[in-house]
């Protein structure tokens, strides 16, 4: 018999209550079913937009995690049992399943994908060659459309997303304003994302800090939200592009919240704002593995991992993210 350890969404999180929503469960594995794989899952990936999923609302880019479901995530690991030849017992592999410590998934899934073992540490798998990256090469190159000299500012610009978007900004040739929170994430951004500008949005104003920045800003990549988009919106440049990647402050509401308040610059300025979904992307995974794997390669993009070791544990790594303690990509270490 072979136990599985898995997390099950009980109910809808009030805040970041996470403890009172979820509760670790164990079950003896069932047999793969046809057309199944079944992953010994190595390290979860955390990731912000999963807070979604728990939430009742029905208007977001996907239907709510059942109650009573285990709850939903990516993850990288081993293939121990497969009903489809694509995809080999023994392989390294990725995708969206569970928060346990075996994933099971129907082998046409999207986000099923045999790995290259010659990248080494799994975690590039779920950090700079996996989805963040991929986030930030769509959101910064095509709808930022970013062009060398201009000004791009990043919110959450010390996480793993928006520090891979800073980074590859930086490489097509842009200036970089970096938008975090803390004096330690400031610095990280300045010394180690190499940003030409940091601002630390709990100590300092960011309207007045991106104000200083002549011509305005051509291009901002959102991971927040209001209220951040309101002080970065008024100093947007003529013809700028808000790339909406993401708005981790509303997330943990069950109710839709205000738009920006400076939104009239959408005519004053000529702005395009445009959000975009990575999943929408995935025909392209090739494309964008490559890319990325040059900058690894040649040093010029990496993300600090802020690892958090047990299955039992994942609530602590998931917190951590969601109230901005991590810099860097949040994992959790299942095996
Ligand atoms: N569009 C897509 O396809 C796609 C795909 C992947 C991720 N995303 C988005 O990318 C963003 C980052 O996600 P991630 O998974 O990489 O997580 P992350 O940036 O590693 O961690 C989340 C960060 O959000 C910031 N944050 C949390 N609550 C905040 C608040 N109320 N106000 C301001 N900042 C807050 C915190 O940093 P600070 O306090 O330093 O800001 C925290 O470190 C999210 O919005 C996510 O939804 C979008």
């Amino acid at each position: 018999m072979t136990v599985n350890r898995f997390w099950r969404l009980d109910s809808r999180p009030q805040g970041q209550d996470f403890a009172a929503a979820l509760s670790f469960q164990q079950e003896e594995l069932a047999p793969l079913g046809a057309g199944e794989v079944r992953i010994r899952n190595q390290y979860l990936s955390m990731d912000a937009g999963t807070r979604m999923w728990m939430s009742a609302r029905t208007d977001g880019y996907q239907p709510p995690l059942p109650l009573g479901a285990k709850m939903a995530g990516l993850g990288v690991g081993r293939i121990t049992e497969s009903r489809d030849p694509r995809f080999p017992e023994g392989a390294l592999a990725r995708c969206f399943g569970q928060w346990a410590d075996y994933t099971t998934v129907p082998a046409d899934g999207a986000s099923l994908a045999v790995l290259d073992e010659g990248v080494g540490d799994p975690r590039h798998h779920i950090g700079a060659l996996g989805m963040n990256g991929w986030t930030a090469l769509v959101g910064v190159r095509e709808t930022a459309a970013i062009r060398p000299g201009e000004w791009i500012a990043v919110s959450a610009a010390a996480g793993a997303t928006g520090s891979l978007a800073c980074q590859i900004a930086r490489n097509l040739g842009a200036r970089v304003i970096g938008i975090a929170g803390g004096p330690e994430k400031a610095a990280f951004l300045r010394e180690k994302i190499g940003v030409d500008v940091a601002i630390d949005y709990r100590n300092q104003d960011v309207s007045a800090e991106i104000a200083r920045i002549e011509g305005g800003v051509n291009a901002y990549f959102d991971n927040v939200g209001v209220p951040l988009l309101d002080a970065v919106m008024p100093h947007m440049a003529l013809h700028g592009r808000i790339a909406v990647c993401g708005l981790v402050a509303t997330y943990d509401s069950e109710t839709p919240l205000p738009g920006p308040a400076a939104f009239d610059q959408v005519l004053m300025k000529r702005l395009r704002i445009e959000g975009f979904f990575l999943p929408d992307h995935l025909d392209r995974a090739d494309e964008f593995f490559a890319t990325l794997r040059n900058w690894v390669g040649e040093g010029s993009l990496f993300v600090p991992f802020d690892e958090t070791e047990g299955l039992e544990n994942v609530l602590t790594g998931y917190a951590r993210m969601l109230t901005g303690r991590n810099i860097g990509k949040v994992v959790v270490k299942v095996a």
